[in-house]
């Protein structure tokens, strides 16, 4: 396994619509390894495929290991639909965009399905911070990053400080 270098925002590929990973293969699997590794190392609690240049609708996360207690999740063309109505804004930063963090608001409870690296089709409900992992990562597969979630004038003042860390 190995680090694998992570895309930066504003690179274009953080824009882009993944497209659904069509084959279970060792090269898929070597890579879901080296996106925990490059996770783990960053350190990260959630890593999309684009997030390594690889425009598939793939994502890992581990919502828990920072506080001590491994839960890694492998999420093969997921989908995400919300559970009730409630809502709430948490601070979210993203290995991508680094040294900023936005306030995003999100369902709290979801229904996440995805397939595993034997494919098979699996259901979860996530809460708490591991549905807004979920929802962040699912995000980077369509192309949306924490920008995407603010009004114009927070975007544009966000945006403006990331820019000037760049510097
Ligand atoms: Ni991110």
């Amino acid at each position: 396994m190995s680090v694998l270098p992570i895309v930066m925002w504003p690179d274009a590929r953080l824009r882009e619509v993944c497209v659904p990973v069509a084959a279970l293969d060792t090269a898929l699997e070597q890579l879901i390894g080296d996106m925990f590794e490059t996770m783990y190392d960053a350190p990260g609690r959630g890593l999309a495929a684009p997030q390594v240049g690889v425009m598939q609708r793939l994502f890992v996360m581990d919502a828990t290991w920072k506080e001590g207690e491994m839960s890694p999740l492998v999420c093969i063309n997921p989908s995400i639909s919300p559970l009730g109505d409630v809502r709430s804004t948490n601070e979210e930063a993203c290995l991508s965009i680094k040294g900023v963090a936005a306030d995003v608001t999100r369902p709290n409870e979801i229904e996440l399905r995805y397939a595993d690296l034997n494919g098979t089709k699996l259901t979860a409900r996530l809460e708490g911070f591991a549905a807004i992992c979920a929802q962040h990562e699912m995000d980077h597969l369509e192309g949306r990053v924490i920008f995407d979630h603010l009004e114009t004038d927070a975007r544009v003042a966000l945006e403006r400080d990331y820019e000037s860390l760049l510097i």
